[in-house]
Order: structure tokens, then C-alpha cells, then sequence
């Protein structure tokens, strides 16, 4: 479903090099030894998913589609990022879906926060509420105003029947609220981290209440799991690119940069850096992951990456048959010139730009360049590629002996915020 073509500075041997490690951390994750081994529930999650309260999510998600006109989805990090990838991927920038969703909690900007308020004081909406923890600081002050505004617009009786919730199965404040308000919850399994969630009701809900084929996305996930539950070095992509990822930082490569020619995809990238950047960024290690979406930033770093410090290496996400096309007219005067053009449809004009890029990249400004390619973004594939970067990612942070599960140094910087904040207790 999807293919790897690793880079060119990075050989056979120098992959093969890594076998025995390789070999003892898939066992270690496979038998859940390692670090953070209290949090491997994902690793098994596509076969092992709650199937009864998959039904219960499509249930409520098709209820949502069906009553309301805005699904507000309120969470921040592991509880946001990945619905919002997903949901870009597969409808798009311009989506003109019967239900709009938006997204809240990710923020504290009194001017984002204000205007979504006020944009929503006039639409018939729901909320899916989305905390593991349920006491994120930004999550919940935007509950609080959405919750407010919905019980003043609609009051409290029908409020209960316009709030879903995503948390823990048993404790934190969000699932004392649900538990006196009656709410519908869904349940962030106890072992498996935020970044690690877009599959479980976290991703699933705001995705089913979007129309999206969330077994499909199951499905390819599944797909992956079998694919790349081995240690097969010459066989096994997934921790081919975890090896080549390793072999770089260790080559003066500290930077990744994912690369999409595809807009919608930029969300992705956001995706990808927060599951790479929290659970490697530790101990003074780990690649710092970054993103570009080309050809739009070829026009911006594009300078950088080709003659800059040589400091990076690049991931494209090539998405190889494009959903939507379309033909480039004829202009009698062309007096743009573009009339060499005529009858070409973008993909073509995109796809050389990737060629020409990926030439010029690698063969005058020496810049790796791994390429990880898929015919079509739908459901399926996408289940497929989360699951595909969350254990390389696993194998990745094993190699430089990491648990890749924890995020210590968030807590810091909260920490100084609810000391100045004036909370009890800092
Ligand atoms: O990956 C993670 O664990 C974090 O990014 C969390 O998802 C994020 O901090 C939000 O936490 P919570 O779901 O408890 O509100």
C-alpha cells in the first residue's frame, strides 16, 4: 500500500548494520519490555479496538450529522492534532460537507477563542470534548465558554444531547462532569498516549461525524500491524526508514523536514512532528522534526534547503494519483506563454515539480531524500500511514534509547504558567 525509496547516502550494508538492534527492540516492543511498556496499547489497537463502542461512535456521529450544523472538536496535542490531519487529508481545504467541524482547545488567543464564539452564537452546534487527562489547562477553559454558550443558546436539558466526550475510562475531571451531566463519552484506553490516538475514539468520532470510513481507516492500520510486526530488515519498510532516520542524525543530519506537494496534507506534517518531536525530543537527542509543503515554500525556503547550512534531510509524502484534477485551458493571445501547457492537467505540472526538486535537492545541494509513496489518499491508506510512522517512530526512539512514551519537559513550562496564573499549589 505504500513504498519506501530511501535515500542515496544511506546503503545496504549501512541498513543491514543495524539488524541485530532492530531484532531486539521489535521483540521488546512485541513483548512490551522497554521503556514506557505500559503504554504500547496502540500496537495491537487495529485488531483489539472496542467493537462495540465503534458502533456506538458511528451511532452518535451519524446522529451528529443529522441534527447539527457545526461540530465543534475541543482538545489540544495528542487529543487534536491527529483528528485534524485526517480530517484535511481526506476532505480536503474547501470541504462543503453538510456538517462543518472546527476546532477549539488548541489555544489560549483571546482572538481565535472570541471569533469562533461568536461565529457559532448563530449556528445550531455540537461539541466533542477531547481530554485524557481532563484537566488540560487550554481544553478546558474553551469547554467552558462552548458549554456555556450552548446551555444559554439551547439550554441544559438539550445541551446533554449536543456534548460527546473523549476521555479516560475512569478518572480525571472531564469524566467526573460526564458522569453528574450525563454526557456520552468514549474512551481513551488508560495505554495509549495522546500522540498515539488518532485511532481510538479520539480520532474516530470527529471522523465518523465527517462522513469518513473509520473501519476502512481501521482496516488499513490493520493492514500495517501485519505488515510490519517483523524485524526483516530487507523486507520491513517501516523500520527501514526508522534505521535510515537513526543512521542520519548520526551522520550530522539533525534536522528532518517532511515534504508534501499536496496542501492538504500540511497537517499531516503537523501530526508528524508532534508524534516524533515528543517522544524522541529527550536526554539532549532525537532529530528535530520540521515541515514544508512544495511548491508553495520552494518560494520561501526552498533557498535555504538547496544551498544552506547542510543540516537536513528531507521525508516527501508523494501522493501518486491525485483525487480531483484538472486541465490547464487554451488562451488565444497566451500572453502569459503558458500555451506550451494547454490541455496538461496540474498533476502532471506537480508531479514534474517534484521530479525537478527532488534532482536538484539531491544532486546539487546533496540533500538525502527519503520518498515514501501512495497511490491515493483515502481511509484506508491513511489508517495504513498513521500506523506505519507510530511504530517507526517506537523503533525510532528505541535506537537512541529513549522511552518514547513519556513528555517530561512539558510539564515545565506549565509549571511557571500556573505559578504566574496564581493556581494553588505553584
Ligand atoms: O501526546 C500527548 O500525550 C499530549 O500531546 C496530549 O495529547 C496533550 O497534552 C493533551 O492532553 P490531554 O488529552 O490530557 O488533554
Amino acid at each position: 500500500m505504500i513504498k519506501l525509496l530511501l535515500n542515496n547516502q544511506i546503503s545496504e550494508q549501512d541498513i543491514k548494520a543495524y539488524q541485530s538492534k532492530v531484532t531486539k527492540i521489535n521483540k521488546m516492543i512485541d513483548e512490551k519490555t522497554g521503556p514506557g511498556n505500559d503504554f504500547l496499547g496502540w500496537v495491537d489497537w487495529p485488531v483489539n479496538y472496542d467493537k462495540e463502542e465503534l458502533q456506538r461512535i458511528k451511532k452518535d456521529a451519524q446522529y451528529v450529522r443529522d441534527h447539527f450544523e457545526v461540530l465543534v472538536v475541543c482538545g489540544i496535542g495528542g487529543s487534536y492534532l491527529g483528528a485534524r490531519a485526517a480530517l484535511e487529508a481526506l476532505k480536503g481545504l474547501k470541504s462543503d460537507d453538510k456538517l462543518e467541524i472546527i476546532f477549539m482547545g488548541q489555544t489560549f488567543s483571546p482572538n481565535y477563542v472570541s471569533q469562533v464564539l461568536k461565529y457559532l452564537e448563530n449556528k445550531n452546534f455540537a461539541i466533542n470534548v477531547i481530554s485524557k487527562s481532563g484537566t488540560t489547562t487550554e481544553t478546558s477553559i474553551s469547554f467552558r465558554l462552548l458549554k456555556e454558550l450552548l446551555e444559554r443558546k439551547i439550554g441544559k436539558e438539550a445541551s446533554k444531547k449536543a456534548i460527546y466526550a473523549t476521555t479516560d475510562k475512569e478518572k480525571g475531571a472531564l469524566k467526573t462532569l460526564c458522569n453528574q451531566e450525563g454526557y456520552a463519552t468514549y474512551v481513551l484506553p488508560g495505554n495509549i498516549g495522546g500522540r498515539y490516538s488518532v485511532l481510538t475514539a479520539v480520532g474516530l468520532f470527529p471522523l465518523a461525524a465527517a462522513g469518513i470510513d473509520v473501519e476502512a481507516m481501521l482496516l488499513g492500520a490493520k493492514e500495517a500491524r501485519e505488515a510490519y510486526d517483523n524485524d526483516d530488515l530487507d523486507k520491513n519498510i517501516c523500520y527501514r526508514y526508522a534505521v535510515t532516520r537513526d543512521f542520519m542524525l548520526h551522520r550530522d543530519k539533525p534536522v528532518e523536514m517532511y515534504v508534501t506537494y499536496e496542501p492538504q496534507m500540511s497537517q499531516i506534517s503537523e501530526w508528524l512532528k508532534q508524534l516524533f518531536g515528543e517522544s524522541e525530543g529527550k536526554e539532549k537527542k532525537g532529530l528535530f522534526p520540521s515541515s514544508a509543503t512544495f511548491s508553495t515554500d520552494l518560494h520561501s525556503l526552498g533557498q535555504f534547503i538547496q544551498d544552506g547550512t547542510p543540516l537536513l534531510f528531507e521525508t516527501i509524502l508523494n501522493i501518486e494519483t491525485p483525487n480531483d484534477d484538472i486541465t490547464i485551458p487554451h488562451d488565444d493571445a497566451d500572453l502569459d506563454g503558458l500555451n506550451y501547457l494547454e490541455g496538461k492537467n496540474l498533476a502532471f505540472v506537480n508531479q514534474k515539480a517534484f521530479e525537478g526538486t527532488l534532482k536538484a535537492h539531491v544532486e546539487d545541494g546533496h540533500v538525502p531524500c527519503n520518498v515514501i509513496s501512495i497511490d491515493k489518499l483515502d481511509a484506508k491508506t491513511l489508517g495504513h500511514l498513521f500506523y506505519f510512522f507510530m511504530r517507526a517512530c517506537a523503533m525510532s526512539a528505541y535506537l537512541l534509547d529513549i522511552n518514547p512514551f513519556n513528555q517530561p519537559g512539558v510539564e515545565i513550562y506549565k509549571k511557571n504558567m500556573f505559578h504566574l496564573l496564581g493556581k494553588k499549589g505553584y
